[in-house]
């Protein structure tokens, strides 16, 4: 028998990571990973002793200690009834409503996702975000995020080139997903262009923010991101003629939308300072954007913008997901802010780079065997 305190990725995610000093008591000599069942669920224990199980996910709340014993088939968990926190009937019934879905459910293959690279409050996803069965519904506060703008970027595995209309499928498409992720206080703050001139001039902001509100996303408010790109204009349509002259906004917007209330239910801890509020709660954002040969990936944000966004919208300790990880700017201001950072990521050479970035900023992910 093992005791375990349930952390906040763990009940995110979906596993109990099993301490090390006491992995020979529940796994003896088998050899890791092996699949197994818990509470008569499909699990996992991976190579580093995480037992994972989709119906672990979101079950014990955060704090929870749970027991994890060896069982006739598998292994069996349940929350111990400590002095200081008495088991509540929430959780007692949640513990009756696992068991009964394990037994209604072991006939159904159930995905068990195991992250590509995953720490004590960081995770990375190499997934299509479409596709994704790693995040919980209801479960995220903040989501942070850059999508592909459609423009044509030379993405490792994207087509950034599709059609406008093909490109505003998708985009209702991520959105609604992002909408079941997150809580009912849930946020989104979406960095777009204004518009478009590449392959046809497009209102890309007015459309997306169209859709997001179709899908359900409340609007709240847009921020204009000045780069201060003083890049050298080529395309001027009719040079000094009324003939057909382009006009250009050098600048993005983050549009910033909520699921059903603005004002959060719970009073958590804010980390912004009064100087950081007054300055950024004025519309017009100045800061540089970021250079895509330092950073190694062909359309990445600055730190900047998450590290605002996640400061305004969100408290400490807080999930935030980026669906579009790339280059994993979005866990590095995470990591900075002390929250808990998720990001997907479809391509595997991005997500390394990601892993890359967050070891240069002192993450380890030997961090991951040391979790007790
Ligand atoms: C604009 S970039 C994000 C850049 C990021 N903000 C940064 O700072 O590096 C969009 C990313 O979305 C990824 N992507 C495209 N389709 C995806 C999908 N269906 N699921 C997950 N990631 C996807 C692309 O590979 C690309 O890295």
């Amino acid at each position: 028998m093992v005791n375990k305190i349930i952390q906040k990725m763990e009940s995110l995610l979906g596993f109990i990571h099993i301490p090390s000093r006491d992995r020979s008591v529940l796994v003896g000599d088998m050899k890791l990973p092996f699949d197994t069942k818990i509470n008569g669920c499909k699990a996992r224990i991976d190579e580093y002793g995480r037992l994972w199980s989709d119906c672990l996910r979101n079950k014990f709340p955060v704090g929870t200690k749970v027991e994890v014993v060896k069982a006739n088939e598998g292994y069996s968990v349940f929350p111990v009834k400590t002095e200081s926190e008495p088991i509540s009937a929430d959780l007692k019934q949640d513990l009756g409503v696992l068991t009964e879905l394990s037994t209604q459910r072991e006939d159904v293959r159930l995905p068990i996702i195991e992250p590509y690279f995953q720490t004590d409050s960081l995770c990375v996803l190499n997934e299509d975000v479409l596709k994704t069965e790693a995040i919980s519904p209801n479960s995220i506060d903040l989501v942070v995020t850059s999508p592909p703008y459609g423009v044509d970027i030379k993405y490792e595995t994207y087509d950034d080139g599709i059609p406008y209309t093909e490109y505003l499928d998708f985009t209702g498409k991520w959105l609604a997903r992002c909408y079941d992720f997150v809580k009912d206080d849930g946020r989104l703050c979406l960095n777009i262009p204004l518009d478009k001139n590449k392959g046809g001039q497009q209102s890309v902001c007015a459309d997306v923010t169209t859709i997001a509100k179709k899908v359900g996303w409340k609007y709240h408010s847009t921020m204009i991101w000045n780069e201060q790109n003083i890049s050298r204009r080529t395309a001027w349509g009719s040079w000094l003629s009324a003939s057909a002259p382009f006009v250009i906004a050098p600048v993005e917007v983050i549009v910033v939308l909520y699921k059903s209330a603005w004002r959060k239910k719970h009073r958590g801890k804010s980390d912004i300072t009064r100087e950081e509020f007054i300055e950024w709660t004025n519309g017009v954002w100045n800061f540089s954007g970021e250079s895509k040969n330092r950073v190694g990936h062909p359309a990445p944000f600055p730190v900047e913008l998450p590290r605002r966004c996640i400061k305004l919208f969100s408290f400490v300790g807080d999930a935030i997901l980026d669906p579009f990880l790339g280059s994993g700017t979005t866990l590095v201001a995470c990591l900075e802010t002390d929250r808990i950072g998720i990001g997907v990521e479809i391509n595997r050479a991005y997500c390394d780079l990601s892993i890359k970035r967050l070891k240069e900023h002192g993450v380890c992910q030997k961090r991951l065997l040391e979790i007790v």
